[in-house]
């Protein structure tokens, strides 16, 4: 596997619903803290705000182009990430441990990781988008051919 030397050169987008929120303050704290530069599309309180909601303004922002990857946070990191893959372009991968993500970008290319604010702490969370942000789509491989067949389900 190939080291990710622009890993930190690329703004991150980061999301969450109310449930995600505590988790998702933590993870700006903590990946800014490491050279992370991340924008926050919230919420930006404990108030109740629908999951499809930020899934969808995150995943359109990636679809874009103005974000190369994102992370999303809600309870289980499930509903935020089901939204997320409705967008075109989008592959959208809840993971409750580091190397589910690792494998996920290296054999799958996720370009949003989902993770549950009510599953995993700050500290395991931290080490999942770590793992996320800085493994590399194993291009050269099988593994591109079979990440073309998702991309053609979505007519990419
Ligand atoms: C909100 O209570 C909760 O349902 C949501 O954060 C998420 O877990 C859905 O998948």
């Amino acid at each position: 596997m190939t080291e990710n030397k622009n890993a930190k050169s690329a703004v991150i987008a980061i999301g969450s619903d109310h449930a995600g929120f505590s988790l998702k303050q933590s993870l700006l704290e903590d990946l800014r803290a490491d050279g992370y530069e991340l924008h926050d599309f919230g919420a930006y309180s404990l108030d109740p705000v629908d999951y499809p909601d930020v899934g969808r303004e995150v995943a359109e922002a990636v679809a874009s182009g103005r974000f190369e990857k994102a992370i999303l946070i809600c309870g289980t990191g499930i509903g935020i990430t089901i939204a997320a893959n409705k967008v075109k372009g989008i592959r959208a991968g809840a993971c409750s441990e580091p190397y589910s993500a690792k494998m996920a970008r290296a054999d799958n290319n996720i370009n949003i990781i989902g993770i549950g604010g009510r599953v995993v702490g700050v500290g395991l969370a931290f080490e999942i988008a770590k793992a996320f942000l800085e493994t590399d789509f194993e291009a050269a491989t099988r593994h591109k051919r079979r990440v073309n067949k998702i991309n053609a389900l979505d007519g990419c």
